[in-house]
């Protein structure tokens, strides 16, 4: 494939990191997802947070009454549990069992809904050891959460603090970095050491390939810009570039879209999240032809995901032509709206609807 194309034809991607919520909302976000992508992990922090089978599967059937609501066939939800504290290993092997796709580790008070989340990992040693020998997926929020550590310094002390022991302590456990944002995340799962087994592995966000810290505060404060892990220094979104046009199979594309509504962002308080779903391909297209990187899209975006969580690469084909789309001041979310990533702006790359 030509570096500058004007089209480009790849196999379906899936988004391995995406929040809907629930309730009124979710059929807002979820079209916007379900027509770009196959498949995604459906991130866990309702209120209150989904720790169990029983209410994962309720939160699957309420996801498939949306998409049937919205006539969508061709999406699927990969469900995901909340670790807790009091998470027992018997769930985990109820939750092999269900085909849940992973457990999600939040420190307690790290981001959005996570104050049911982990306050020691000492609690979790037995479920993550049955995490290890039945291969579930941990997936990671990877931020330290004492109030002490500067907030742009919270990911890379997680990964001495937290991370490094974890997977030293269970060098077999399947680990997702979940979206990265430091050069110390990039290269410490690019270089992690493993065994035999592929265990490691990270997804990365549009956001944080296209922007830097300075989006947050250019010419006043841009709430829209704010997620967790917040945005860093420009030398961070190089590496993170950097990653996710290599071809290296550890890094891979997931979106982090969080919506929430526009006077829950626009406000003294301000929640974290960025809306990206509307145009999430689009977004990435842009960050991989800025590197002239076109060709490392498919493997990032199509099938790094699938193959680190052992599951069939998708086979149907999607488009992406050089059409400047235009991203709307707001979008409609239940009874309020959401203001989109590139709100009023226009992006490069649109996908071909069918
Ligand atoms: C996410 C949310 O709103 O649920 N927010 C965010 O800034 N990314 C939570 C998360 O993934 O940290
Ligand atoms: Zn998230």
């Amino acid at each position: 494939m030509s570096n500058s194309p004007t089209q480009i034809e790849l196999i379906q991607p899936d988004d391995w990191h995406l929040h809907i919520r629930d309730g009124a909302v979710m059929k807002d976000v979820l079209a916007d997802t379900a027509r770009q992508f196959a498949r995604a992990i459906i991130m866990p922090n309702l209120k209150p947070p989904v720790t169990t089978v029983g209410l994962a599967k309720a939160y699957k059937a309420r996801i498939q009454a949306n998409l049937n609501a919205l006539g969508i066939s061709a999406f699927t939800p990969l469900m995901i549990l909340y670790l807790t504290d009091t998470t027992s290993v018997d769930e985990v092997r109820k939750a092999k069992d269900a085909g849940i796709a992973g457990f999600k580790l939040y420190p307690a008070g790290a981001t959005t809904n996570s104050d049911a989340g982990v306050s020691d990992l000492k609690h979790c040693h037995a479920v993550l050891e049955e995490m290890q020998s039945v291969g579930m997926p941990l997936l990671v929020h990877g931020e330290v959460t004492s109030p002490e550590i500067d907030i742009f310094d919270r990911e890379a002390v997680f990964i001495d603090s937290v991370l490094e022991p974890l997977r030293q302590h269970f060098p077999e456990l399947k680990v997702v970095f979940e979206h990265l944002t430091t050069k110390q995340a990039a290269h410490y799962v690019r270089d992690a050491i493993i065994g035999g087994k592929n265990t490691i592995a990270a997804t990365i966000t549009p956001q944080h390939l296209l922007m830097n810290r300075n989006a947050i505060f250019s010419g006043g404060i841009r709430p829209h810009n704010y997620c967790l892990p917040v945005l860093k220094r420009e030398e961070h979104r190089v590496a993170l570039l950097e990653a996710a046009t290599s071809g290296n199979p550890r890094f891979f594309l997931g979106t982090d879209s969080a919506p929430h509504a526009k006077g829950a962002k626009e406000t003294a308080c301000g929640c974290a999240g960025c809306y990206s779903a509307f145009n999430a391909l689009g977004l990435y297209a842009e960050a991989f032809e800025s590197q002239g990187k076109f060709d490392k899209l498919e493997g990032f975006a199509s099938f790094f995901g699938p193959d680190f969580y052992s599951l069939p690469r998708n086979t149907q084909k999607i488009t992406l032509v050089k059409q400047a789309q235009n991203i709307p001041a707001e979008l409609p979310l239940g009874d309020a709206t959401i203001v989109p990533l590139r709100a009023g702006e226009t992006i490069a790359w649109s996908l071909v609807e069918n």
